[in-house]
């Protein structure tokens, strides 16, 4: 199947990734960069080879949600930066899951960085790089239309279904997930997971050590990035 496949005119560019058209009206390529942004862009940088770990992390999570009964955008890996995906108009909700207290839960609720989130939490964030992704609630989904209710709340049940997967996936890595970032899309009018999840989308620490394992070493400068998304790659697909 992926030798018929031809790569198209370019689509869309966002900050991590490509779409390509795939010569086939139902299907796009996503095309993973190395481009690395913190801060709504106001800091820019590359991981040397984050396409390639974030496309193949992508791939085995997807394929573990698939076979759990979530369905996802992803239908085949055709190289080391680029994922054959089925095409989707993209909700407009940043959905993010929390396992511990970090990033902008602890600064916007003063609360301490580590610790535990029992049951674990799910916000939205309005996907809108000119208002700075902000924080949303069910009724601000309604009044911007971005989901039909019945959308939202099968958005929850997944995000939470997905969380409960992951955590033991990670748990056997020697990796505790921390939070998760997760874009739904629809499918001839279905709802189905899209984008990626990656270090770029996820916080990891290490069990053993408690050391960022994600984006969090290039949003603070912790050194050691390429070192880190290798890690996760082999911790994953090793
Ligand atoms: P936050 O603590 O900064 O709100 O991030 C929560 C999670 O969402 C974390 O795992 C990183 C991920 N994330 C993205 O994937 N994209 C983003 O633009 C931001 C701000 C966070
Ligand atoms: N990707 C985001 C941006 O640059 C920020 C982040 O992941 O921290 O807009």
């Amino acid at each position: 199947m992926a030798n018929a496949i031809t790569k198209g005119a370019l689509i869309y560019e966002g900050k991590a990734k490509k779409v390509f058209e795939a010569g086939q009206p139902d299907h796009v390529i996503q095309y993973f960069k190395d481009d690395a942004t913190a801060f709504n862009a106001e800091k820019r940088g590359t991981i040397v080879e984050k396409g390639v770990v974030n496309n193949k992390v992508s791939e085995r999570l997807f394929r573990l949600l698939e076979d759990a009964g979530i369905p996802t955008h992803f239908l085949e890996r055709l190289s080391d930066r680029e994922m054959l995906t089925k095409r989707v108009t993209i909700i407009l909700i940043e959905v993010v899951v929390r396992n511990r207290v970090a990033g902008s839960l602890a600064k916007r609720l003063g609360l301490k960085e580590g610790d535990a989130i029992e049951p674990p939490i799910v916000e939205f964030y309005y996907k809108n790089d000119a208002l700075g992704d902000p924080l949303i609630t069910e009724d601000h989904i309604r009044l911007l239309n971005l989901a039909a209710p019945s959308v939202v709340n099968q958005i929850k049940a997944w995000a939470n279904r997905i969380n409960q997967l992951l955590v033991p996936f990670f748990q056997e890595r020697g990796m505790i997930l921390v939070d998760f970032k997760l874009e739904f899309g629809l499918h001839h009018g279905k709802l189905i997971l899209a984008d990626e999840i990656s270090p770029d989308t996820c916080r990891f620490w290490d069990q053993k050590t408690g050391e960022s394992m994600d984006k969090d070493r290039f949003r603070k400068d912790l050194g050691k990035i390429e070192e880190a998304y290798q890690e996760v790659l082999r911790r994953v697909c090793g």
